[in-house]
């Protein structure tokens, strides 16, 4: 398009336009700010610059004054097209870029519902534990009751009651940890759940079928089949004649049930004051098949616990008549147990809580 104008008379050139009045150039300069913007911020700004008070457009409109009166309409039909246009052109980009900005933000806030997310890990109970309940529910199933006694005994409990008097020297079979509680030597950890069985036959009368289970202290060096702070769980039954047959079925009964019909257990003679006769329960090492290692320190069986006859000193103890009465006795060890059933031949590993080996079994 030609426009003619004031322009053309100064130039003299014969047909040059004066910018201004360009409507062609208008438009172009308009698309190429339009494209350029890329916000709609931007383009806010740029469509004030393109069609507010002072733009060129607006500057163009007024210069149709200094035309020839002719030349005036086509020039203004010309402008308002090129307007139309311009208008169209920032519609358009608008649109763009709230087409854009939608995309975006759906992105954002975009749920992928086929991402896989792993479950969180649940914890469990730890081996010593679940192997405590594990033992509670054979006994349990066998017809015992639960009973339960303080960590913390006094000598008398843990010792003198058990028909270890004051410098007996079974005393020594267990290396005791006192605490500073009163007279020197008369509270302590206790080394055993022995002393549960006087807190249950001082509390209840006979029959008692009972097991106790509990934590212990020593201060035994900690090797493969040791630790200082370990578990038992003591059996205590007294009831008007029972024999050693008993003790020795029930025993017998308890290793099929938590070991299973594959594994030998034996009883072998053993002293204990509180028990008469006494005995030792071993079964094969589960770690080398009876075949000796250093866990059963090349002996091939394992020591679980120690059981027998309730010595009649016990019941002179806590005031019941041995003439009528009679019972057996028995402290296994909880941790021994797992070891043995879980072949784990460093019981050391108990102690040290890597998940990854707690996880395995
Ligand atoms: C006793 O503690 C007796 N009170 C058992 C008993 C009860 C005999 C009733 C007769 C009648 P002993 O010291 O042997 O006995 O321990 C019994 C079991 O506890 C051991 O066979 C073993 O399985 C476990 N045990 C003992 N010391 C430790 C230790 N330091 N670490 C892990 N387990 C242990």
């Amino acid at each position: 398009m030609t426009t003619p104008g004031a322009g053309e008379s100064e130039s003299g050139d014969g047909g040059a336009v004066p910018p201004r009045l360009d409507p062609e150039a208008l438009v172009s300069a308009a698309a190429s700010s339009v494209a350029a913007s890329a916000t709609l911020a931007e383009l806010d700004e740029a469509q004030t610059a393109l069609l507010g008070k002072r733009s060129a457009l607006v500057t163009a409109r007024q210069a149709i004054a200094t035309l020839e009166p002719s030349a005036r309409p086509e020039a203004g039909q010309l402008l308002n097209e090129a307007r139309g246009r311009i208008e169209a052109l920032v519609a358009d980009r608008r649109r763009q870029l709230q087409g854009a900005q939608r995309t975006a933000r759906l992105q954002a806030d975009r749920l992928d519902l086929t991402e896989v997310v792993a479950p969180p890990r649940r914890g469990r109970p730890h081996l010593v534990q679940r192997t405590r309940d594990e033992l509670e529910d054979v006994f349990v199933g066998m017809g015992f009751v639960i009973a339960e006694g303080p960590e913390a005994e006094t000598d008398w409990y843990n010792f003198e009651a058990l028909n270890m008097p004051p410098a007996h020297p079974a005393r020594g079979m267990w290396d005791t940890l006192y605490l500073e509680l009163g007279a020197t030597e008369t509270v302590l950890l206790r080394t055993h759940t022995s002393p549960v069985q006087i807190r249950l036959m001082q509390s209840q009368p006979p029959p008692i079928f009972a097991v106790m289970p509990g934590t212990c202290y020593r201060r035994d060096t900690p090797d493969a089949r040791h630790i200082p702070t370990f578990h038992q769980i003591e059996g205590l039954v007294v009831d008007r004649g029972i024999s050693f047959a008993d003790l020795a079925g029930t025993i017998e009964t308890f290793t099929g049930a938590y070991f299973g019909p594959d594994i030998h257990a034996r009883l072998r003679p053993a002293y204990f004051p509180f028990t008469e006769p006494s005995a030792e329960y071993e079964i094969t090492c589960t770690i080398c098949k009876g075949a000796g290692c250093r866990t059963c320190s090349q002996t091939g069986w394992i020591e679980l616990g120690g059981c027998g006859m309730v010595d009649p000193a016990v019941f002179g103890a806590v005031g019941l008549d041995p003439e009528e009465w009679t019972g057996f006795a028995f402290g296994f060890g909880i941790d021994r147990c797992a070891q043995m059933r879980h072949e784990i031949p460093d019981m050391r590993i108990l102690l040290e809580n890597d998940v990854r080996v707690l996880r395995q079994v």
